[in-house]
């Protein structure tokens, strides 16, 4: 096995996705953030779009996109702020929103997420979390892999894959990903579902990257938002507490969207791929206790390749 070196940028832990994009110029870049109504979301968009960026947000609730459009150009200037309908939890939404999109897509941030829901399925029987997290934006990326092509070869196109420390609790439990013969756990299904976050970008990275499409995945922080809607404090603090770790300070949505920002845009990022970001730096080897760092399953080569396949297969019905 190779060892690369650890890729480090100057920026830390408070440091906003303005900062870290501070002199970049994205003009004639075209980006799309799925979930961009929100949260950590919203300022990923702001920050691309006052770099010049032309940024589609990618919403299921049109209103709440408009109204999150308005609001980053009032505050960039940058009128190229545009909205489309896209439920990733619905394969036809995703095909819809994907053949709708004309001409090259330099950056895709798969950003939308839901986290610890009681259990839900699709349709399909697909449980919710790993659907709408993994699967949807393993959907989306291939249908708009044209895109991204036609991106790389004109300067360069990235995925950016935002997943989670969460993701060291569970790796993708390929006998039972649908927890049809194992007891359903909100938090279980969350950390395995960004583990395949994780796992698609080392995917993506090997896969794509002789079309110029580089991928990358990070945890971004803690940052108070909507996401912790079926959490309770009680829980939140339970959880903050089960580590080692000095308990981290929440971070501001602008700060929780630097490490996105930096991926998606940082010319520091040019030619990196399959790797794991916290903090704006590349992450180490978790060590046992710690909430920190990335999981060797995470990274795993052979995971990933047999994660996409089992992606192909599922999505084939
Ligand atoms: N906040 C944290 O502490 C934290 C920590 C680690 C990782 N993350 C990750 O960061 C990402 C952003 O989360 P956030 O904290 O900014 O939470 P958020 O404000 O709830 O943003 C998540 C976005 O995903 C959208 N979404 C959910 N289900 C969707 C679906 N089926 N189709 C399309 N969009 C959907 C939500 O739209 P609606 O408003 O319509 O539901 C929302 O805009 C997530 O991937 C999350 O796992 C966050």
């Amino acid at each position: 096995m190779t060892v690369s070196t650890p890729i480090t940028t100057p920026f830390g832990a408070t440091s906003t996705a303005a900062e870290v994009l501070d002199g970049v110029d994205l003009t004639g870049r075209r980006i799309i953030v799925t979930g961009g109504a929100s949260g950590i979301g919203v300022e990923t968009a702001r920050a691309l779009a006052g770099a010049g960026a032309e940024v589609t947000l990618a919403v299921r609730d049109l209103a709440a996109g408009e109204r999150a459009a308005e609001d980053i150009i009032a505050s960039t200037g940058n009128k190229q702020v545009l909205v489309g309908r896209l439920d990733l939890a619905d394969q036809g939404s995703v095909a819809e929103f994907a053949a709708a999109w004309d001409g090259p897509l330099h950056v895709l941030v798969d950003n939308a997420g839901i986290m610890a829901s009681p259990l839900m399925r699709t349709p399909q029987g697909w449980e919710m979390q790993f659907a709408t997290n993994h699967l949807g934006h393993f959907a989306l990326a291939n249908r708009l892999h044209p895109a991204l092509a036609a991106g790389g070869a004109a300067g360069g196109a990235r995925i950016v894959s935002v997943s989670s420390s969460a993701h060291l609790r569970s790796p993708v439990v390929f006998e039972d990903i649908h927890f049809e013969h194992r007891p359903y756990d909100p938090w279980t299904a969350y950390g395995q579902a960004k583990t395949a976050n994780v796992l698609f970008a080392v995917e993506v990275a090997e896969r794509w990257a002789g079309d110029g499409i580089t991928a990358n995945a990070l945890h971004p922080g803690g940052i108070r938002t909507r996401l912790q809607r079926y959490v309770t404090e009680a829980d939140l603090d339970r959880l903050r507490g089960q580590s080692t770790d000095p308990i981290a300070a929440w971070k501001t949505p602008e700060q929780g969207a630097a490490t996105s920002a930096l991926l998606a845009a940082s010319p520091l990022l040019d030619g990196v791929g399959g790797r794991y970001f916290e903090d704006c730096n590349e992450a180490g080897p978790n060590q046992p206790g710690s909430r920190r760092g990335v999981a060797a399953y995470a990274l795993d080569p052979a995971a990933a390749a047999r994660l996409w396949q089992v992606s192909v297969d599922t999505l084939a019905g």
